[in-house]
């Protein structure tokens, strides 16, 4: 029993030690992930051994104290933390709770919600016009960001009733979370390191850290976004399910994430929507950590009441975290393709949203060094779909001594030549062109998808290739033989068959593919898509100066440079030479020569209903257009889906004519629209 006092109580001063680093300071020292597990070890003691319950657990509790720089709001209501679930059993559990809880009479649906990841606010209207707004604070008690909240765009100042609505209460308390969208946060956090100002950890504090301001207008220039998900106090007759009430807050002009609140019969049907939801939630532009669970018909909400920190009615399932806490066991360097060296940090594996990691990069010296990372160091390492994992900050408080700082190299640890700083770069280069580690990189990007798309040619065959003198170029991949394949360790004959079929196969690429596999400094997909539009052929591209290629739009003097001697090298002439001997035949492109929609440039917001984004963008970029993230007076076409955000607004501003999904379509199919 001894035992168990102390643990609770180390348990509950860590909790009550991370809860004021997450809500107060906005600088958190643990991981999401870390910080569920501890709470769950308190809850599942505390239910074990009720009887060691103290009054001020953090069970009890929401969050810590607001800052004091903000004037103090009282919720009228406490403003709720939600009960957590982590699996399919708990999702079941909890509505095997509900169902014992309500007893047999009552048959009881459930809506199932986005969990945004962000910060909960309150925004409070009396006869229609917003008074207050404030952040959760402590539960009972926020900080007052009334004016931080009016600089946000799609909250409306008041609001209006149309004839067919619901009259507009007294007194409506408006409860939703205040967000980021991911793209907004990497331009926030590319602009604060170019200040040399620390960059957020995640989109969440981003967020917070922008909305708790004492400056409005700093707010005001971060752009925050919100959707609701509940009320607190309202006047007047109430309404009979969730779904009515969110349905009713967008009529009154709230952001609500309507496309993805669904309603469901059974809990198995919930599951799966859980399961969908999570799959698909690097499809978001902005980031969900989890889907909530709510039971629908109001008067059992009532019925089933709270608990002392969450409502019985509904539960949070979790989706896996994205974040978690591990340790380097050591630092070493990766030379890229153009020679970057790049310094990567060894991990004790560990799951990450799904995935385990192992290694993570440090991008280059000058991020270890602002970050303060240490060979031993235990860190916070993060993913986000297919970008790969980086470590975020190092945990200075579990520091013991033997932490080791890292330096990076003279020497390429591959080959051995002295690395150099060109002017203006942050990064390291080998510059020895034969370094094995460079080559072996244009290699693996040669033969990648977007390049010459080689299914099989995967790294550990790349090295062989290598090892044994078969491959030292591109072009030599062409006279690789079926004997040569079946020297290389573990490969069988027939996989070595169809290697060298997709080796074959490739010889016919499309230009802009060719142009991308070549793997010039600075041709990406985009670059070498305008390239191949712009001159139709590989001869006409090798003819180009730099003044021709400076005239395209987007094709600044540094990329028409690197273009121009890369070309000019001739160990890379005779390598297109021999591409070309071995019998690569690049389909030539019907330069359409000017499309509609040649040059304009297109943003979208909002989630398409009948295709991926990816897509769209492949049907603008065919047709000679361009996708870019942020609109400006240049876009020629804003693309608006389902829950858009605050671009419409800007679109409307900037007088940028807006197209529903059904009008793009129509658009990309070739009836041109009348504007
Ligand atoms: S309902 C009493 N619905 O998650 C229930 N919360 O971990 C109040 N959140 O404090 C919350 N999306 O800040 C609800 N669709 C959603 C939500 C949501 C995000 C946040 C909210 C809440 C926290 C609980």
């Amino acid at each position: 029993m001894e035992e168990i006092i102390t643990e609770l109580e180390e348990l509950r001063e860590k909790i009550r030690h991370h809860n004021h680093r997450y809500y107060t300071l906005d600088d958190l020292e643990i991981s999401d992930g870390e910080y569920d597990r501890l709470f769950r070890r308190l809850l599942e003691l505390e239910k074990r051994y009720p009887r060691l319950i103290t009054p001020d657990s953090p069970s009890r509790r929401v969050g810590a104290e607001p800052q004091e720089a903000f004037s103090q709001v009282t919720h009228r209501q406490p403003m709720l933390s939600l009960e957590n679930g982590f699996d399919e059993k708990g999702i079941r559990d909890f509505d095997a709770r509900v169902r014992r809880f309500l007893g047999d009479d009552y048959q009881c649906d459930y809506v199932v919600e986005t969990k945004m990841d962000g910060l909960a606010v309150e925004m409070v209207y009396e006869k229609g016009t917003l008074t207050v707004a404030s952040t959760r604070g402590d539960g009972l008690v926020g900080e007052n960001i009334t004016a931080n909240i009016k600089t946000i765009l799609t909250v409306p100042l008041t609001i209006k009733q149309s004839q067919e609505q619901r009259p507009i209460p007294d007194l409506l308390e408006v409860r939703g979370e205040v967000y980021m969208e991911m793209e907004a946060f990497r331009e926030l956090n590319r602009d604060r390191l170019s200040k040399d100002l620390p960059s957020f950890a995640n989109p969440r504090n981003a967020a917070a850290g922008s909305l708790r301001q004492l400056n409005p207008r700093v707010t005001a220039k971060r752009p925050l976004n919100y959707f609701c998900y509940g009320t607190g106090e309202i006047t007047g007759r109430s309404f009979d399910t969730q779904k009515e009430l969110m349905i009713t807050l967008q009529q009154w002009g709230f952001r609500v994430n309507r496309p993805h609140i669904k309603g469901f019969q059974n809990i198995e049907d919930v599951i799966e929507y859980c399961h969908s939801l999570e799959e698909n939630r690097q499809q978001f532009p902005y980031e969900i950590d989890g889907a909530v669970i709510k039971v629908n018909p109001l008067i059992l909400q009532t019925r089933l009441g709270q608990k002392s920190r969450s409502p019985r009615w509904a539960l949070a399932y979790k989706f896996k975290p994205t974040q978690e806490t591990t340790k380097i066991i050591k630092i070493d360097v990766q030379v890229g393709r153009t020679g970057a060296l790049t310094p990567v940090a060894h991990l004790e594996p560990v799951e990450v949203g799904g995935v385990i990691v192992s290694r993570a990069t440090l991008h280059n010296q000058e991020e270890i060094e602002k970050k303060d990372i240490r060979e031993l160091d235990t860190v916070i390492v993060q993913r986000a779909g297919d970008v790969i994992p980086e470590v975020v900050k190092a945990v200075i408080s579990k520091r013991t001594g033997n932490e080791k700082e890292f330096v990076m190299p003279t020497l390429c640890p591959v080959c051995g030549t002295g690395v150099e700083k060109r002017e203006g770069e942050v990064v390291l280069r080998c510059p020895n062109p034969d370094c094995p580690a460079q080559v072996k990189e244009s290699l693996k990007y040669f033969v990648s998808k977007g390049a010459m798309n080689i299914d099989g040619l995967g790294d550990k065959i790349i090295a062989q290739l290598m090892d044994r003198d078969l491959v030292k170029d591109a072009a030599d991949l062409y006279d690789l033989a079926l004997e040569d394949l079946l020297q290389l360790d573990k490969i069988e004959l027939k996989s070595a068959n169809n290697l060298l079929r997709a080796i074959e196969n490739s010889k016919k690429p499309t230009l802009p593919k060719f142009i991308y596999a070549l793997g010039i400094r600075h041709v990406g997909e985009h670059i070498a898509d305008l390239l191949s539009t712009h001159f139709g052929s590989l001869e006409k591209l090798q003819q180009a100066d730099k003044e021709e290629l400076s005239s395209i739009n987007e094709i600044g003097p540094q990329i028409a440079e690197s273009i121009i001697s890369w070309l000019a090298d001739e160990s890379n002439r005779r390598l297109i030479r021999r591409l070309i001997e071995a019998g690569v035949r690049i389909e030539s492109v019907s330069t359409v020569p000017s499309s509609p929609i040649t040059g304009k440039v297109f943003v979208i917001t909002g989630i398409l209903n009948s295709m991926k984004r990816s897509k769209a963008k492949d049907l603008i970029i065919h047709r000679g257009g361009r996708l870019v993230s942020s609109i400006g007076k240049g876009t020629d076409y804003l693309v608006v889906g389902e829950s858009p955000g605050s671009k419409v607004q800007k679109a409307r501003d900037l007088g940028v004519p807006v197209l529903q999904e059904d009008e793009f379509i129509k658009l990309m199919e070739g009836n041109i629209l009348a504007f």
